[in-house]
C-alpha cells in the first residue's frame, strides 16, 4: 500500500476532531459525536482507498454514516482494498463535559486483516515494547504485574497501572493496591490509554480492564505499529450480547493476541486529540479563526511514528474539513 496513505489518514482524524471539539462542554454527546462523524465520513471520500468499515458507528439501521459494512473512499478499480476501524470520537462524554482524553481515531489494514469485533466488552491487557512477551491474560493479575515490573526493571511500587474508573474494576484495583502498584484511573477513552503504555512520556506502564471490544481492535492497530503487546477476551454482559458474538462467529473463550486482533504487518493508524490528554493535546481555538490540532500517525511496516501539530486556517478550509 502507498505510504502516503498514513499522512492522508491524519487528515481524516484532524477533520473529525475539529468537527467535534467545537461542541466541547455543551453537555450534548450526540452533537459532539455527530460533528466528528460527519467530518470523518466526508474526508474519507478524498482518500484513494476502497475501504470497508469493519468497526464503525453501528449497524446500518443504527447509524446513517460509517456503519459496519459501508464502503468508503474513492473506490477506484485500482484503489487499495482495505478494512477500516473508526471511532470518530472515543470519549463522547468527555467532550460533552469538557474533560480529558477524547480522541478521533482510525486504524486501517489490508482487507480481511482487522477482527470484526462485536459491540460488547473486552477484557484488555496492554503494555509497551519493553514489556512485550511478559503478559498473559490467562494468568492472575498479580503475576502479570510482577512480570511487567521485572521486564521494565522497575520496583513494583513504581509500576503505574491505568484502567477505566468503573466499579467492575474494584477487584483489580484491590489486587494492584496489595502489590503496592501506582494506579491511575480515567473516566473515558481506553484507546488513548492503551496507546499511552507505549510512550514513556505518558508515565503509564499497563492498561488493564474491561472496555469496548471495538475500541480494543482500534487500539491494537496502534500497539502493533508501536511494537507493544495487547491481549483481549470478549466478555459479553447479557444473553443478547452473547448471541451477537455467536452470530458474528467470534469466540468468547478465546484470548485474542495482537495478531488475532490485527493481522499482518501493514497497519496504518492515526489519532487526533479532541480534549486534552496524556498522549495528545486537545484542539485549541486561536484568534482569527485558526485552530491547532495535535495528532499521531504511524505505519507498522516502517515503524515510523509522527506527531503532527497542525495550524488550520478555518477560513480557507473546505467545509468538510472544519
Ligand atoms: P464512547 O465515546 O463511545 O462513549 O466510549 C468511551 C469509552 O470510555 C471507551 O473508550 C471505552 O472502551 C468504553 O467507553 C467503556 O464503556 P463503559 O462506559 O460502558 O464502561
Amino acid at each position: 500500500m502507498d505510504r502516503n496513505l498514513a499522512i492522508n489518514l491524519v487528515r481524516v482524524t484532524e477533520a473529525a476532531a475539529l468537527g467535534s471539539a467545537k461542541f466541547m462542554g455543551r453537555g450534548d454527546k450526540n452533537l459532539a459525536d455527530k460533528g466528528a462523524v460527519d467530518n470523518m465520513r466526508k474526508m474519507f471520500d478524498t482518500m484513494d482507498i476502497d475501504g470497508i468499515v469493519v468497526i464503525g458507528e453501528g449497524e446500518l439501521d443504527e447509524a446513517p454514516m460509517l456503519y459496519i459494512g459501508e464502503r468508503i473512499g474513492a473506490c477506484k478499480p485500482d484503489s487499495p482494498k482495505v478494512d477500516i476501524a473508526v471511532d470518530p470520537l472515543d470519549g463522547t462524554n468527555s467532550v460533552a463535559k469538557g474533560i480529558e482524553n477524547a480522541i478521533s481515531v482510525v486504524t486501517m489494514a489490508p482487507r480481511g486483516c482487522l477482527l470484526e469485533a462485536p459491540d460488547t466488552y473486552m477484557f484488555k491487557l496492554a503494555v509497551g515494547p519493553k514489556a512485550k512477551g511478559f503478559i498473559d491474560l490467562k494468568a492472575p493479575v498479580k503475576k502479570n504485574m510482577v512480570n511487567i515490573a521485572k521486564a521494565l526493571n522497575k520496583d513494583i511500587t513504581d509500576l503505574t497501572v491505568t484502567m477505566l474508573d468503573r466499579d467492575r474494576h474494584n477487584d483489580i484495583i484491590k489486587e494492584c493496591r496489595e502489590l503496592g502498584c501506582r494506579i491511575k484511573l480515567f473516566r473515558d477513552g481506553d484507546v488513548a490509554a492503551a496507546i499511552a503504555t507505549c510512550f514513556d512520556h505518558t508515565g503509564v506502564d499497563v492498561l488493564i480492564g474491561k472496555g469496548g471490544a471495538p475500541e480494543g481492535v482500534i487500539a491494537a492497530g496502534a500497539i502493533k505499529c508501536l511494537g507493544g503487546e495487547m491481549q483481549g477476551k470478549l466478555t459479553p454482559m447479557s444473553n443478547e450480547e452473547l448471541e451477537r458474538c455467536k452470530k458474528m462467529g467470534v469466540s468468547v473463550d478465546k484470548v485474542f493476541l495482537l495478531d488475532d486482533l490485527v493481522k499482518g504487518d501493514e497497519v496504518y493508524f492515526a489519532a487526533t486529540g479532541v480534549s486534552e490528554g496524556d498522549l495528545l493535546r486537545g484542539v485549541r481555538f486561536l484568534s482569527n479563526n485558526k485552530c491547532v490540532t495535535h495528532s499521531v500517525v504511524m505505519r507498522s511496516r516502517t515503524g515510523t511514528i509522527r506527531f503532527v501539530e497542525a495550524i488550520h486556517n478555518m477560513d480557507k478550509k473546505p467545509k468538510y474539513a472544519r
